[in-house]
C-alpha cells in the first residue's frame, strides 16, 4: 500500500446506499499516504454528506460542474489534470449509463471525461439492476473504453435480495487502487537517476546554484520504484522527501556529483541525468568568508564536467538519458545534445512556456531519439514520470545491448 504514497486520487461517488463505504475507503487510502479529492453527485450528497467527506479526505468537496467559486479554487479541467486516479465507488447504473454514452451533464461524468488518467469504477446496485442488458451493455463498453470494472461483488444487498450488485469492500478497491502504480517494466533493472540543482561554493557561507527543485528527478525516482526497478538517486541540496524504498546519495557539488554517478555505474542499466548541474564552479574556493572590502569584485568560474557525456562514453556505458530545457528551437537544440552528448534518449521542455518546467509541478515534454520524436502534453510531474519511464524502459528493451 505504500505505493499509494503521494498519489493523487479522485474518488467520485454517485448515488447509493454503498456510499457510506466510501468513507471507509477514503480514510484508508488517506492512511495509505494518498492524496484524495471527492467528488459528490447530487444524488450520492442525498447518502452521504459533503462535510464527512470533507473531514475524512481533508480537502473541500467538490460538487457542481457550474459553481463559480469552486471554478476559481480548482475548476474542473484542472482537477481532472490533478487526478492520477479516478475511482468511482459507488457507481450506480445511471452514473454508468451517461457514462458510456460520452455525457458531460455533472462535474463527475465531465471529469471522466476530460482526464487522460486511467479510471476505475466500482459498480453498486439491486442485483436486478446489474443483470439488466442495458447495464451489462454499458458496463462492457466501459470496459472497452479503457476503464476498470471493479466487481461487484455477490452477496446480500442493502434491498433484501441477494445477488451480483454489492459493492466490493473498501480495503479490496484500496488494493485495486495501488495496485495501478504497479508494474514490472524495469524489473531487475538498476536505474541511477540524477536530480535537483548543484551548488558551487564560493566560501564557506555563500555558492552559485540555480532554481532546480528536483521534482521532476524525484518523480522519476518514484516512477521507476513502482516499475520494479531499484533506483538509486543522486541528488543535489533539495527541500523534498525521496521516495521510500530508492538510495539516496545526497552530494552538493558538480564534482561530487560526477563521482557519485561514476562510482554508480557497476551495476547501473540505464542513467537518467535530470539534475541541473551548475555549468560553471568558482575557479577558487576561498576558504574564509570573503570580506565586502571593494565596490566591485569579480569570480573566475571554470567549466564544470559534463556528467551525463562522461557517463555515455564510459565503457560501461548504460542506457543514457538526458534532458534538454530550452526557450526556442526545442528539438532542434534537443537534437544536437543527444548527439554531441551521445545519449540515447532525451526529453526537451520548452522553459519558455509558463506553468511548466523549473519549480513548477506540470510539464510538457517532447521526447527525442535518434529516429523518434513524441511529444507528451502539459500533466502533471508525476504522471508525466511514469509516461517516461514506460517509454524509457520499452526503448531500453528495444536496444541492442
Ligand atoms: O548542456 P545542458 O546543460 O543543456 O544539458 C542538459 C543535460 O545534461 C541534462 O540531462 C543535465 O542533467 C545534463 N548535464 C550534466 N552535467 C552537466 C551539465 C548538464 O549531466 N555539467
Amino acid at each position: 500500500m505504500h505505493r499509494l504514497n503521494n498519489k493523487r486520487i479522485l474518488l467520485g461517488i454517485t448515488g447509493g446506499i454503498a456510499a457510506y463505504k466510501s468513507a471507509e475507503l477514503t480514510r484508508l487510502l488517506k492512511t495509505a499516504g494518498a492524496d484524495v479529492r471527492v467528488v459528490l453527485t447530487p444524488a450520492a450528497a442525498e447518502f452521504i454528506t459533503p462535510l464527512t467527506m470533507q473531514a475524512l479526505s481533508g480537502n473541500p468537496v467538490h460538487q457542481h460542474l457550474l459553481d463559480p467559486e469552486a471554478e476559481a479554487g480548482m475548476g474542473h479541467i484542472e482537477l481532472a489534470r490533478w487526478a492520477d486516479l479516478i475511482m468511482v465507488a459507488p457507481a450506480s447504473a445511471d452514473f454508468m449509463a451517461r457514462l458510456s454514452n460520452g455525457m458531460g451533464n455533472d462535474l463527475l461524468t465531465t471529469l471522466c471525461l476530460a482526464t487522460d488518467t486511467s479510471i476505475a469504477l466500482a459498480p453498486a446496485m439491486n442485483q436486478s439492476m446489474w443483470r439488466d442488458l442495458r447495464t451489462q451493455e454499458n458496463s462492457n463498453r466501459l470496459e472497452q473504453l479503457g476503464m476498470k470494472i471493479l466487481g461487484p461483488g455477490i452477496g446480500d444487498q442493502a434491498c433484501g435480495d441477494t445477488g451480483p450488485g454489492r459493492m466490493l469492500e473498501p480495503s479490496e478497491l484500496a488494493e485495486h487502487c495501488a495496485k495501478y502504480f504497479k508494474t514490472e517494466e524495469l524489473s531487475g533493472r538498476h536505474l541511477v537517476i540524477t536530480a535537483g540543482p548543484t551548488r558551487e561554493a564560493i566560501d564557506p557561507v555563500r555558492y552559485i546554484s540555480n532554481h532546480s527543485s528536483g521534482k521532476m528527478g524525484y518523480a522519476l525516482a518514484e516512477a521507476a520504484i513502482e516499475a520494479g526497478a531499484s533506483v538509486s538517486l543522486i541528488s543535489g541540496p533539495v527541500s523534498l522527501s525521496p521516495p521510500e524504498r530508492c538510495k539516496l546519495i545526497s552530494v552538493t557539488s558538480a564534482q561530487e556529483m560526477l563521482s557519485a554517478s561514476l562510482a554508480a555505474l557497476d551495476s547501473c542499466n540505464i542513467f537518467i541525468a535530470a539534475a541541473a548541474v551548475a555549468d560553471y564552479r568558482p575557479a577558487d574556493f576561498a576558504e574564509q568568508k570573503i570580506k565586502k572590502n571593494s565596490e566591485e569584485m569579480g569570480i573566475t568560474l571554470v567549466r564544470n564536467p559534463d556528467i551525463v557525456a562522461t557517463v555515455s562514453s564510459h565503457d560501461q556505458r548504460p542506457f543514457t538519458v538526458g534532458f534538454a530545457a530550452e526557450t526556442e528551437q526545442v528539438v532542434i537544440y534537443a537534437r544536437g545534445k543527444l548527439k554531441r552528448k551521445n545519449l540515447d534518449m532525451i526529453v526537451a521542455n520548452d522553459v519558455a512556456q509558463e506553468g511548466i518546467g523549473f519549480n513548477s509541478d506540470d510539464n510538457a515534454v517532447t521526447v527525442v531519439t535518434a529516429n523518434s520524436e513524441l511529444t507528451i502534453p502539459q500533466t502533471s510531474k508525476s504522471q508525466l514520470a511514469r509516461r517516461l519511464i514506460a517509454l524509457i524502459a520499452e526503448a531500453y528493451e528495444n536496444s541492442e545491448r
